[in-house]
């Protein structure tokens, strides 16, 4: 597995894993608890040895489950977890960023993970009431205590980057990044250009819809969030399934699959941009780390550019409300 470098001197796998599938977001879970521990056991097997988790995910048991599974490993890998979120009865009730609530978050974060310290701590959304210098001041005091390594937001804007990175050094943002969605290219990613500040993108198989295996007959559980994204209903879906079919055009002339084309394609953007898919299947685990090995040229890439611009993006990424904490 190819090795990449975020801010301030952080080396992940390229390709990383997003856990938050395994407690929530896309319904039942086809495999056990015990296959999610086989799967994120084997992800590191295979050499993909970043993996993302969050407080909420659950909430909390997805921070259980990635603890229990990479206790007897903790070396081996990179462990990145999010705060932020006022959490009352297992529901989600707004954001929550006070210095006391991200002190407390730690806390209770490194005991589920098993660990002594988080080695990637997200704000996960910009919390209006708080001042992003009081984040950052809050972390670099956890920094200081040794409970954390590296700080990072998620879904921040350039303004917020600039100045919570002014107050401590930013390792990575973490944001919706794919063919699909481009929010984070026109002021995000050249400050972090600027700033040697690594990208992480999240969903970067579009939840799914870049890998070919979602289409405007596929039946959603009541649990999937997809139930609620816009881009994802039938009508939008139909619309959308042009760009899959030219991603799928690519992938069979190179023998490899869609899903590595959309991760090929963003690892093709920058060298520090290190994408976290999401799957509770092994053997879709080591397809997506496979894309590490899928080289795309520069008129691959600047033909897949030319049709996702051609065709557009029919549906928003978020419902109204998701919409609304986004700060791109
Ligand atoms: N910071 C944030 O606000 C935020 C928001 C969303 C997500 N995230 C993080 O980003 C990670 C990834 O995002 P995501 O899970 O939303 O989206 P994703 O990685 O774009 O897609 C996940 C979906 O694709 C399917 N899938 C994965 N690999 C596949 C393959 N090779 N072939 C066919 N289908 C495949 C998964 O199904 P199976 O599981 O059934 O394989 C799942 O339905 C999350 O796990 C989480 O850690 C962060």
């Amino acid at each position: 597995m190819h090795v990449r470098t975020l801010g301030q001197g952080l080396q992940v796998s390229a390709v990383g894993l997003g856990a938050m599938g395994m407690s929530q977001s896309y319904g039942p879970n086809p495999g056990s608890r015990e296959d999610m521990i086989g799967v994120l056991r084997g992800a590191v097997e295979h050499g993909v040895t970043f993996i993302d988790t969050a407080e909420v995910y659950g909430p909390y048991v997805n921070e259980e489950l990635v603890g229990e599974a990479l206790e007897p490993i903790r070396d081996q890998v990179v462990i990145a977890t999010k705060f932020g979120w006022n959490i009352v009865d297992g529901t989600m009730q707004g954001v929550d960023s006070r210095p006391e609530q991200i002190r407390k978050v730690a806390d209770d974060s490194l005991r589920r993970l098993r660990t002594d310290v988080i080695d990637l701590f997200y704000q996960h959304r910009v919390d209006p009431d708080v001042p992003i210098e009081d984040v950052a001041g809050t972390v670099a005091e956890l920094v200081q205590a040794g409970k954390v390594r590296h700080f990072g937001l998620s879904e921040a804007g350039a303004g917020t980057i600039r100045r919570a990175h002014a107050v401590h050094p930013v390792t990575a943002v973490q944001s919706e990044y794919s063919l699909w969605t481009r929010d984070p290219e026109p002021e995000v990613l050249p400050t972090l250009a600027e700033l040697g500040i690594g990208f992480v993108p999240f969903s970067p198989l579009g939840k799914g819809f870049l890998t070919g295996t979602v289409d405007a007959t596929t039946a959603f559980s009541a649990g999937d969030i997809r139930t609620r994204v816009p881009r994802f209903t039938a009508e939008n879906l139909d619309a959308n399934q042009a760009l899959v079919a030219y991603v799928r055009t690519i992938a069979e002339a190179k023998g490899v699959t869609p899903g590595q084309i959309a991760l090929a394609w963003l690892l093709a953007q920058q060298p520090w941009i290190v994408p976290i898919p999401g799957t509770r299947r092994l053997s879709r685990m080591t397809e997506n780390a496979a894309a590490t090995t899928v080289a795309l040229s520069a008129d691959e890439v600047a033909d897949l550019d030319a049709v996702a611009a051609r065709i557009g993006v029919s549906g928003n990424r978020y419902d109204e409300n998701g919409m609304a904490m986004v700060g791109l």
